[in-house]
C-alpha cells in the first residue's frame, strides 16, 4: 500500500488540504514533517532540564555519563520527566472544573443572571452521592453546599478523601486508593506535592515517584468529575441527540462561528446569543448563525445542544480555509497558536477568552459570568461583521458531513438499558458479555497525534472492535474522529458490527420505541472531562457483577494520545483497574524499569496496566484478548 503524504484520512481535510497546497498556507502537517527527526533524548525521556546545572543527558550505559550531574539515573529522570506531565493533566482539567465550579458559586451567589440550574434531578443525584441533605431544601441551598465542597476538594487539608473521588468509587476501589496510598484528599495540594516531589534532589525512587503520579492522576479523576457533574447541573445531562459532523457543516450562506478548546461555560452562552441574534445575522445577508463546535467544546455542544461538530484537534487550521468561517472563538487547551497565522490570511477573526489563554494577533474579550450574555453577543457580532468582509475568491466548501446520534450520558444509557430490566440496568450489558453476545466494553478516548496518520488509527481499532463483538464507548476527539467519518450512526452499525453487536444494539432499539432515533454503532460518552462517565460505567459493571473492576470485561484505548491530560487520564484507567491501550509512546523507553512498571508492575498493584503497541491491527487484538481473558475468569467463577 502507498504511504499516504497527506498524514490525515479525514475526507474533509484531505479536501482542504488540497486548498491549503494550492495557496502554499502552511499547516500543522507541514510542521509535523518539519520537525523530524524529533530529539532522540526526549523521546526516551532521559533528558533532564528540572535544574539549571542541566540539560543532562543519560549518554552512556555505565560510568558517569549514565547518570546526570547530580547522579540521576534515568529511571528517576524517566520517572520524573513523566509524572510531571501527569500534574500538568491534572492542572489543566481541574482548571476547566474550578471554572464551572466558579461559574455555578456565583449563581448561587446571585451574581449572574445567564445561568441557572438547569438538571435539579442531576443536582439532587449529585448531592445525594456526595451525602448532601436534599428534604425539604431550596436546590440553591443544595447547590451552595455542593459548591463548597467541591472547593475543599481543591484545598483540602484535613485528611479525608476527595468527596468527588471517593464518592464515586465502589467499596474496592476506595480500599485499593487507601492501602496504595494514592488517594488524593485534594486537587491543588496533589499537584504541589508532585512538582515538590520530583524537583531537584528530592525523590530519586522511581517506584515512590509513579505512585505520586498515580495520587495526581486521580487528582486529575476529581477535576474531571466536579467539571464533568457541575456542567450536567449547569447545561442538562446529555440525552439521545442526532447531528452532523466534518467540515461542510460549515455553511456559506450562514455566519459561521467555531467555538473550540474545552469548556462548555462560555460556549453554551455563544450557542444562545446566536439564537437571539439571527435577525442580525439577516439585515447583513446571512440566513442565520450557525455555531460549529471544535474538539471538546465542540463535543461538549454537540452533547447537549445538538451543535454542529466541525472538526477535530489536528484538523482545527483547516476550518479557517473554507474561507466562509466568520469567528474562531477559543477557550482552553488542544488550539493551536497557528491559528491567527491562518486567520491573517482571510477575513476570520480569531478571538480568545479566557485570563490564562492569549495568542498574539488574536483578539482578546474577557469572558465573565457576571455579563455573561452581554460578553457572548459581543462574540456573534464580532463575527457578523466579518461576515461582511468575506473574500468570495476565497470561498472553498467542503463537502464532506456525515450524520450522528451522540449524547450517552451514564443517565442516558441507564435509560436504554432500564428499559430492558428497570431493576438492573447494567446487567442487561454484563449479561450480553456472559452469554457470549458481546465480547466486553472498550472505551475509546484521546487526541490526535501526527505520529500517526490523522484518525487512521481510531478508526481502524474501532472497525476492528466492533466487527469482533465489542460495546464501544468514545469521548474528545476518538469520538470527534467516529463522527466526521460517519461511523457514529445507524448505518454504521449495518456495516461494521458483527452479529453479535448488531443484535445487541437492535434489541435496545426494540426496546426503546420512544427514542427519536436509532442508536449508533459508537456511543458517545462527551468531552475529555467525561471520561469520568467511563469511570463510571466501569463501576456500575462492576457492581452488576459483584467484582472489583479488575475483573470486568472492560478496556480503554487511546490511539492517538497527545496531550498531558491523556498521560493523566491514562494513568487514572489503570489505576482504575483497566487495561489501557496507548497508540503513541509516551517518554519512558529510556528506562526498562519504568517501562516494566507501567506495562507489568501496575497489573500486580492495581489489575490494570499499559498496553503499548503502535500497530493498530496488534493494538485491536491485545485489546480484544484483555478483554476475553478477563471474560473467560468471569465465566469460570460464576
Ligand atoms: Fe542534571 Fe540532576 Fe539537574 Fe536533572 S536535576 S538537570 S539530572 S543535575
Ligand atoms: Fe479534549
Amino acid at each position: 500500500e502507498p504511504k499516504n503524504p497527506l498524514r490525515t484520512t479525514d475526507p474533509g481535510t484531505i479536501e482542504m488540504l488540497k486548498v491549503a497546497q494550492e495557496n502554499k498556507l502552511e499547516t500543522v502537517f507541514d510542521r509535523f514533517v518539519a520537525q523530524q527527526p524529533q530529539c532522540g533524548f526526549g523521546y526516551k525521556g532521559i533528558c533532564c532540564r528540572i535544574c539549571l546545572a542541566g540539560p543532562c543527558r543519560v549518554k552512556a550505559e555505565d560510568g558517569p555519563a549514565s547518570r546526570g550531574i547530580c547522579g540521576a539515573t534515568a529511571y528517576t529522570i524517566v520517572s520524573r520527566n513523566l509524572v510531571r506531565m501527569i500534574a500538568g493533566g491534572a492542572a489543566s482539567h481541574s482548571e476547566h472544573a474550578r471554572h464551572v465550579l466558579h461559574t455555578a458559586h456565583e449563581l448561587v451567589e446571585g451574581k449572574t443572571k445567564d445561568y441557572e440550574i438547569k438538571s435539579p434531578e442531576k443536582l439532587h443525584k449529585l448531592a445525594e452521592k456526595l451525602g448532601i441533605e436534599t428534604l425539604n431544601r431550596d436546590n440553591m441551598e443544595i447547590l451552595g453546599d455542593v459548591t463548597e465542597l467541591a472547593y475543599e476538594d481543591f484545598g483540602r487539608y484535613k485528611d479525608r478523601p476527595a468527596a468527588f473521588l471517593d464518592s464515586f468509587l465502589i467499596e474496592q476501589r476506595h480500599n485499593k486508593f487507601l492501602n496504595t496510598n494514592i488517594m488524593p484528599r485534594n486537587i491543588d495540594g496533589t499537584v504541589t506535592e508532585l512538582m515538590a516531589q520530583t524537583a531537584q534532589g528530592v525523590d530519586a525512587d522511581p517506584v515512590n515517584i509513579i505512585f505520586g503520579g498515580l495520587k495526581g492522576s486521580l487528582a486529575d479523576l476529581v477535576g474531571e468529575y466536579i467539571g464533568t457533574n457541575l456542567s450536567d447541573v449547569l447545561f442538562g445531562i446529555p440525552e439521545p441527540i442526532v447531528s452532523e459532523a466534518n467540515l461542510g457543516v460549515i455553511e456559506e450562506k450562514m455566519v459561521n462561528i467555531a467555538v473550540h478548546g474545552h469548556n462548555p461555560v462560555l460556549s453554551e452562552m455563544v450557542v444562545g446569543a446566536a439564537r437571539e441574534l439571527k435577525a442580525e445575522a439577516q439585515k447583513a445577508g446571512a440566513e442565520g448563525v450557525n455555531i460549529v463546535g471544535i474538539c471538546c467544546t465542540g463535543n461538549e455542544l454537540l452533547m447537549r445542544e445538538g451543535v454542529y461538530l466541525a472538526t477535530s484537534s489536528a484538523s482545527q487550521e483547516m476550518a479557517i480555509l473554507t474561507g466562509v468561517l466568520d469567528a474562531m472563538v477559543v477557550d482552553i487547551q488542544c488550539i493551536y497558536p497557528s491559528l491567527t497565522q491562518l486567520c491573517d490570511c482571510y477575513h476570520t477573526k480569531m478571538i480568545t477568552t479566557e485570563a490564562i489563554m492569549k495568542v498574539p494577533g488574536a483578539q482578546h474579550l474577557a469572558f465573565n459570568s457576571e455579563t455573561a450574555m452581554e460578553d457572548a453577543k459581543k462574540l456573534v457580532r464580532i463575527a457578523i461583521e466579518a461576515y461582511k468582509r468575506r473574500d468570495p475568491k476565497k470561498i472553498a466548501l467542503s463537502k464532506t458531513r456525515n450524520s450522528l446520534v451522540a449524547g450517552f450520558s451514564i443517565e442516558a444509557l441507564t435509560d436504554i438499558f432500564g428499559k430492558i430490566n428497570p431493576e438492573r440496568p447494567f446487567s442487561v450489558l454484563t449479561d450480553a458479555i456472559l452469554s457470549g453476545q458481546i465480547k466486553g466494553v472498550v472505551q475509546m478516548a484521546g487526541c490526535n497525534n501526527l505520529k500517526r496518520q490523522q484518525d487512521e488509527s481510531h478508526v481502524a481499532i474501532l472497525k476492528a472492535l466492533v466487527k469482533n463483538d465489542v460495546f464501544v464507548v468514545a469521548t474528545g476527539c476518538s469520538a470527534g474522529a467516529f463522527a466526521k467519518m460517519g461511523l457514529m450512526n445507524s448505518e454504521a452499525v449495518e456495516e461494521y458490527a458483527g452479529e453479535g453487536l448488531k443484535s445487541f444494539i437492535r434489541q435496545l432499539e426494540e426496546a426503546n420505541p420512544q427514542l427519536s432515533t436509532k442508536l449508533p454503532l459508537v456511543f458517545h460518552l462527551g468531552s475529555c472531562v467525561d471520561n469520568s462517565r467511563g469511570m463510571d460505567l466501569v463501576q456500575a459493571m462492576a457492581k452488576e457483577l459483584g467484582v472489583d473492576t479488575p475483573k470486568v470485561p472492560f478496556a480503554a484505548s487511546a490511539p492517538e494520545a497527545m496531550h498531558e491530560k491523556a498521560v493523566a487520564i491514562g494513568s487514572y484507567c489503570v489505576s482504575m483497574g483497566i487495561p489501557t491501550h496507548v497508540g503513541t509512546m509516551p517518554y519512558l523507553e529510556g528506562s526498562d524499569l519504568i517501562y516494566g512498571i507501567a506495562t507489568q508492575i501496575a497489573h500486580d498493584v492495581f489489575g490494570g496496566n499499559f498496553i503499548f503497541e503502535v500497530d493498530e491491527k496488534v493494538a485491536a487484538q491485545k485489546i480484544l484478548n484483555a478483554l476475553e481473558y478477563r471474560t473467560w475468569k468471569l465465566r469460570i467463577h460464576k
